[in-house]
């Protein structure tokens, strides 16, 4: 039977008796309202690890004041099935007041990475994301976290911070997750409606052929970033909050394709915020 724990001294009593037994343990972070992408990464953890951890908690700090954290769908009997059978042992689901208890006032700052892309219209997101990892990673003390690519700021901010504060971590990156039409899995499709669902491989399809052009040739960022723009002008539901194209470590907008880089945009349908990217290497 899968265990639930929400509790700090709790889950650190059942590591360190993993730990005691030679176990290692791979950590999977999430909010909850678990779906394929996540299970790729619980089962991941799996086949690498003795002991899999899934942190479910929909972390509170990482939403600014107008976005979705009273909306964010929640399911926790649902998520600890769906962890059992992916083959996690625990599920870590702590209360926000365990997390954040009163005078709460430390936070993880990473700079310059988190100014662009979606840090640009979230500010303080990712103060809040690497602040809960950091708090996760201390708890859990795991020797590997899994991290889907479909956040890809999210995975190198989140390496950064590793490097950066010498957590003794593997990160290890795992591919998105799509739907057949090529919708990436993410818990916020759940809060679409039928129409905007309809519409939502948008973003698929606008980086799809952004890699096409590339594959044929196109170098140009400006050029290449027009094209997706038209594609997403499709679908008229969808509205765009940015299309980048980056370097994909230093997340510094690039004008000519080359190396490694990371085409990613996020696109708003009415009040819910879907984001995609792919890497190409040239
Ligand atoms: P959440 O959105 O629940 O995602 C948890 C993990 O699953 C992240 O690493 C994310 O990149 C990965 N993931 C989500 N959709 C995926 C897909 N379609 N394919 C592959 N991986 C996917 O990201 C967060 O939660 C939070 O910011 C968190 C890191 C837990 C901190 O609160």
């Amino acid at each position: 039977m899968i265990r639930c724990i929400a509790e700090i001294d709790e889950i650190r009593a059942f590591v360190r008796t993993a730990r005691e037994a030679k176990s290692s343990v791979g950590l999977v972070p999430t909010m909850g309202a678990l779906h394929e992408g996540h299970l790729s990464l619980v089962r991941r953890a799996r086949s690498e690890n003795d002991l899999v951890i899934v942190s479910v908690f929909v972390n509170p700090t990482q939403f600014g004041p107008h976005e979705d954290f009273e909306r964010y769908p929640r399911d926790l009997a649902r998520d600890l099935t769906l962890c059992e059978q992916a083959g996690a042992k625990v599920v870590f689901a702590p209360s926000a007041a365990t997390m954040y208890p009163p005078g709460y006032c430390t936070w993880v700052n990473v700079e310059g990475l988190t100014d662009g892309l979606c840090g640009r219209s979230r500010p303080g997101h990712f103060r809040g994301v690497c602040t809960v990892v950091a708090k996760l990673f201390n708890i859990c003390q795991p020797d590997r976290a899994y991290f889907g690519e479909k956040d890809a700021q999210q995975l190198v901010v989140v390496r950064r911070m590793v490097r950066d504060l010498n957590f003794p971590v593997e990160i290890v990156p795992c591919p998105t997750v799509r739907e057949a039409d090529g919708l990436a899995m993410s818990s916020r499709n759940a809060l679409l409606t039928a129409e905007q669902r309809r519409q939502a491989p948008v973003l698929y399809n606008a980086l799809a052929e952004a890699r096409k052009l590339i594959e044929t040739g196109a170098r140009d960022s400006m050029a290449l970033k027009q094209v997706m723009a038209d594609v997403l002008s499709r679908a008229d539901l969808a509205q765009v909050d940015y299309v980048e194209i980056v370097d994909a470590e230093t997340l510094s907008p690039v004008e000519t394709i080359q190396g490694e880089c990371l085409i990613a945009l996020a696109v708003r349908f009415g009040q819910v915020r879907l984001i995609d990217n792919i890497r190409v290497t040239v």
